[in-house]
């Protein structure tokens, strides 16, 4: 995989770039893009290339299938002058890409609303392809999906990633081989997607935290009350419960259908309970392993942060924001926990636009986009 850092800058210059991006960004109640972490993070590549006199002509895919892109578009404003092109391979994004002078930015509608796209259709790759000179990808957060705009089009263009791609790829390598002591905090749900995740984890990691609704399973697994907590399909064997490397919490926040929160011991969740949260003695439990990490590798808030539970995730950022090894956090809704969290997001490490394709690459060590970079 090489990097668009490596192009001397005269190879850029005049150059129609076509840049696939992740700007999946959530939408708010009023219509407008609501979290610009990832427009941030992607705007190093979009920047670097408009400098260099490219024109950048960015591709994404944006929320359900036929949702327009506009928002992003709005949001994008605040970071520069890109233009939006409400087409993708018709004769208005023809005549755009033709017409775009050097460092112009474009940015076309949301890919997904040709279903060529999602079918990996090479006809589609083509048409993409014919509207640049250069392909360069710096969607990671997409890299999991074998699309036509991530796998199809750098069959035809001289391709390469962004910087975000790049700083990607390293920083979770460096994940799938941590420095020691280490540390890995996993939450989210269905334990059975993640249970090759955490067997590797549990391999590589002196201490390997399950939170979230995953300790839920745990608490099920070994026989305690788990009340209406939200529980997966399966549950954890003994060969992860009995690792000695697992960690999991010693005290819960609970929310009875009354609506009133309590923290807890796991054995005396009621019935009528729901688990919310880990709790301040799992904190204390977890507190020296922080501490002492050289790696930390973070992925999942420890509770329902969106439900207003996001005491205790502050609390682990604000830990981990005080360790000074390496740390990569991602996955999920972790970045937007944290940024609920109001924690300085400079002092916890390296932060991934990766949801699912963090998950998948720290379990795989590649993914379909990145393999298709050569
Ligand atoms: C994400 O938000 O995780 C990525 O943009 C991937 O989106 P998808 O699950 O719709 O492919």
């Amino acid at each position: 995989m090489k990097c668009i850092d490596e192009v001397p800058a005269s190879e850029l210059k005049g150059k129609r770039v076509l840049l696939r991006l992740d700007i999946n960004l959530p939408i708010g109640d009023d219509g407008e893009a609501s979290d610009v972490f990832r427009i941030e993070q992607a705007w190093k590549t979009i920047r670097y290339l408009a400098e260099r006199g490219a024109r950048v002509i960015i591709v994404s895919h944006f929320g359900r299938e036929g949702d327009s892109i506009e928002p992003v578009a709005r949001a994008m404003k605040k970071f520069g002058a890109a233009v939006f092109i409400p087409d993708l391979v018709g004769p208005i994004a023809r005549g755009a890409a033709k017409s775009m002078k050097d460092g112009e930015i474009a940015l076309l509608e949301n890919v997904r609303r040709d279903v060529r796209e999602t079918e990996n259709d090479e006809g589609f790759a083509k048409e993409l392809a014919a509207l640049a000179d250069i392909y360069v990808d710096d969607a990671f957060a997409a890299a999991h999906r074998a699309h036509a705009s991530i796998v199809g089009v750098p069959k035809f263009l001289p391709s390469y990633a962004g910087l975000l791609m790049r700083n990607e790829v390293r920083e979770i390598d460096a994940a799938r081989a941590p420095g020691h002591p280490s540390l890995a905090i996993l939450g989210g749900a269905k334990f059975e997607t993640k249970a090759p995740l955490i067997k590797l984890l549990l391999e590589k990691y002196d201490h390997v935290f399950i939170t979230g609704a995953l300790a839920n399973d745990v608490f099920k697994a070994r026989g305690l009350p788990v009340g209406r907590s939200l529980i997966s399909k399966e549950q954890p064997g003994e060969d992860i419960l009995s690792n000695p490397h697992f960690l999991a919490p010693v005290d819960v926040t609970t929310e009875a259908s009354d609506g009133q929160a309590r923290v807890k011991k796991p054995q005396d969740v009621q019935p009528d309970d729901k688990i919310v949260d880990i709790g301040p003695s799992t904190v204390a439990m977890l507190a020296p392993h922080i501490a002492g990490a050289k790696f930390i590798l973070w992925a999942g808030p420890t509770g329902m942060y969106e439900n207003g539970y996001i005491h205790y995730t502050q609390a682990i950022a604000e830990l981990i924001s005080k360790n000074e090894g390496k740390k990569v956090i991602g996955g999920g809704d972790t970045i937007a926990a944290i940024e609920a969290t109001g924690v300085s997001q400079k002092d916890l490490g390296f932060l991934s636009t990766g949801g699912g394709a963090m998950l998948e690459y720290l379990l795989k060590g590649t993914l379909p986009g990145v393999e298709a970079l050569g």
